[in-house]
């Protein structure tokens, strides 16, 4: 990264439009070629430790919620993009036509920053309608942040779960945009959906699978689900069940 120039890059020798957009928000943050921080490989171990913890069940699932965002509300998106090692990320090619495309990265080596992470990690890349389409997790706990662009994002609790639909109630309905986040654990804002509004958006993912709740046995996955569904008592909704094909065909 630290070697690659605008000419270079502007010759066209070098990776897709996707890779531009990324390499863009960096000219934007004028962050282009910094070393990285101390305080950028610190927060990333903060990161990880929260993971760690939640892990090896020393803190509980919300809690987990509760300070993976308040790190997520502290890192400057310039910062933690230094961290990502875009060598790699040239790879991948283009945008997919419908749901998001997930890039797989690795972090640079850097001051303070663990050795091995807790978690796992992507970045989603979408164009204006892509969606990260309706789904909630087992055993699981996720959490986003905008990179960059305009997202729809939408959050429900999964209260019930019943053999064709799921019992869900609607907990955040905003937009959502760069440095603006939100989570989900198998007891909180368990389903998201975050649908782009501008082309070339970014966000930013970790991942927790494999959680264990006392008496649930269910396979960590996801599990799709339309919440477009028939609304009943107390502003809940009888979503049905669904499948991704179904779910890109509708909300792209
Ligand atoms: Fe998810």
């Amino acid at each position: 990264m630290d070697k690659l120039s605008r000419r270079e890059f502007a010759r066209g020798t070098i990776g897709s439009l996707l890779t531009w957009s990324l390499l863009e928000t960096l000219f934007e943050n004028d962050a282009f070629g910094n070393e990285v921080k101390p305080v950028t490989g610190k927060w990333l171990a903060g990161v990880n430790q929260v993971c760690r913890d939640l892990k090896d069940e020393n803190i509980k699932q919300v809690i987990w919620q509760e300070k993976i965002e308040e790190l997520f509300s502290k890192v400057r998106l310039d910062e933690l993009l230094e961290l990502v090692d875009f060598e790699r990320l040239r790879k991948n090619l283009k945008i997919k036509a419908k749901s998001e495309t997930s890039l797989r990265f690795n972090f640079k080596k850097t001051d303070g920053a663990p050795d091995r992470l807790a978690f796992g990690k992507q970045i989603f890349a979408l164009n204006k309608g892509n969606s990260v389409v309706p789904h909630g997790h087992n055993n699981m706990a996720t959490a986003f942040l905008i990179l960059k662009g305009d997202l729809h994002g939408r959050h429900f609790d999964r209260l019930e779960d019943q053999p064709k639909h799921l019992i869900i109630k609607p907990t955040i309905d905003r937009k959502f945009k760069a440095g603006e986040h939100s989570s989900v654990s198998d007891y909180k804002d368990n389903i998201h959906w975050f649908e782009a509004l501008t082309d070339n958006s970014f966000i930013f993912n970790i991942h927790i699978l494999g959680l264990k709740r006392p008496g649930v046995k269910l396979p960590t996955s996801r599990v799709y689900v339309d919440p477009e569904g028939e609304k009943i008592k107390g502003g809940l909704i009888r979503a049905p069940r669904s499948n991704f094909r179904e779910l890109i065909r509708k909300y792209g």
